[in-house]
């Protein structure tokens, strides 16, 4: 028995991640053809799918990584967003791919975006693996889009509860949420 099957329920195995991965980061690459892409990841749910999409696009990129945290321990956001560690390097004249773990309410992408935008970058644009669209309270356009799902609290791959079960391959449900 693995570590976490008793509180988590697969709902989108490895495979079906990866497959998806693969094709957003064709995608990606077919858009940024003669660009220097700069992804950034949001620390720290999107640090997984970040790295995964990275080596499917084929083009010359840089990465960086920005910290925000929007939650005071429970698992809703509060609308109230922080910069917990800020980018290594300008962001002014860089094609930007942001690319999130999910965007569930969109507040924290929305305060993101407008950071970033303030900074003067050639381009922006948003990536995320998941949205749960029913919770928007927000409107995001979103460029590339992994999975649309339901309104469950999810773990995995980069999504924990907690700070658990980010490790885990898979995305999954907390069992009995
Ligand atoms: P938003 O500001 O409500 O869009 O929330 C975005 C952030 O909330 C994400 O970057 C996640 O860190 C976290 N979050 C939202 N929904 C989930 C979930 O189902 N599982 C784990 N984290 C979540
Ligand atoms: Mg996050």
């Amino acid at each position: 028995m693995q570590f976490h099957e008793r509180e988590v329920a697969v709902l989108i195995g490895e495979e079906a991640l990866q497959a998806r991965i693969r094709a957003l980061g064709v995608e990606i690459a077919r858009d940024y053809q003669g660009k220097e892409l700069t992804v950034l990841a949001v620390l720290k749910g999107a640090v997984f799918f970040a790295t995964d999409l990275a080596r499917s696009v084929d083009l010359p990129l840089t990465m960086d990584f920005l910290g925000v945290s929007s939650y005071q321990g429970g698992t809703e956001t509060t609308g109230e967003v922080r910069i917990t560690s800020d980018v290594t390097k300008p962001m002014a004249g860089k094609d930007i791919l942001v690319v999130e773990d999910i965007i569930d309410t969109g507040l924290t992408m929305k305060f993101l975006l407008e950071n970033l935008r303030a900074r003067q970058p050639a381009s922006v644009k948003v990536c995320t693996l998941l949205e749960k669209p029913t919770r928007a309270r927000t409107k995001i356009e979103i460029d590339y889009k992994g999975f649309v799902i339901e309104d469950k609290f999810v773990v995995g791959y980069g999504l924990d509860f907690a700070d658990r079960f980010r490790n885990l391959p898979f995305i999954g449900v907390m069992k009995g949420r």
